[in-house]
């Protein structure tokens, strides 16, 4: 695309976010721009609480003291569960000034990674895997199914902000695809929890939802009854015996 084109685009896009009072985040674009709202503006306070003082200094003992923007990441997900699961500019901005970088290197981190989130989520942040394993399994059907029993777009929060559904990529369990994984900020950051629900169906995914909206723990891991963790459906079909120990030079033969 030539310079021009590209800088008509990106007013067009511009424009229509300016437009929106809430933007969308349908838009890839919308992750990465910040347009002042009253919930999420540099003027709103935010400050770590008195309880994740203690953590972020915790955090920050990790790394040498003049490499402090080594915990921007641990710390923005910090940020993240205390404030309900998104990153308001102003939180993004009480980073910077505990690691002492200019904001925009915060920015820059919150606005690249996917597991930050710019605007708002539900308690409840129920993240599909998308990538190719889970698609080919039904990954697809299992977040229409999400989509219809929720009565909501995906990045969208159901009206009692129990709910969302986003997208993610790989999540390291293919074996057990499909898979969603639950952002779960019912409880701050002190309870806060990140859980795989695997080998699910559009209608357990559903059962999933319902118990957490009952306030029920669902289980983790694999939903299929016949599999154990990531074993073969049924148990093992090879290597059935107990494994030989490897064989051991005799260094004084
Ligand atoms: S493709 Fe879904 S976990 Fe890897």
């Amino acid at each position: 695309m030539c310079a021009r084109l590209a800088t008509k685009r990106f007013l067009e896009i511009r424009q229509i976010l300016l437009q929106s009072p809430q933007p969308s985040r349908s838009l890839s674009t919308a992750l990465n721009y910040h347009i002042d709202s009253p919930d999420n503006s540099p003027d709103t306070p935010w400050e770590f609480s008195a309880g994740n003082k203690g953590r972020v200094k915790e955090i920050l003992s990790h790394y040498p003291s003049n490499y402090k923007q080594s915990a921007i990441i641990p710390l923005l997900d910090l940020a993240q569960q205390q404030h309900g699961g998104w990153l308001p500019v102003s939180a993004m901005n009480a980073v910077a000034k505990v690691v002492q970088v200019a904001p925009i290197r915060i920015y820059e981190v919150a606005t690249f990674y996917s597991m930050f989130n710019r605007t708002k989520v539900g308690k409840y942040h129920l993240l599909v895997c998308g990538t190719t394993p889970c698609m080919i399994r039904g990954s697809r059907e299992i977040e229409e199914a999400l989509l219809k029993h929720l009565g909501v777009k995906r990045n969208e929060v159901t009206k009692d902000g129990l709910f969302s559904v986003g997208e993610m990529e790989c999540m390291g369990c293919c074996v057990n695809a499909p898979m969603i994984t639950v952002a779960d900020y019912s409880k701050g950051s002190e309870g806060y929890t990140y859980n795989y629900y695997e080998d699910i169906t559009p209608k357990r995914v559903v059962e999933i939802v319902e118990m957490l909206r009952r306030g029920e723990a669902p289980p983790v891991g694999t939903q299929n009854p016949k599999r154990i963790r990531s074993g073969p459906e049924g148990g093992n079909t090879t290597l059935l015996s107990e494994p030989k120990p490897p064989p051991c030079r005799d260094l004084d033969a």
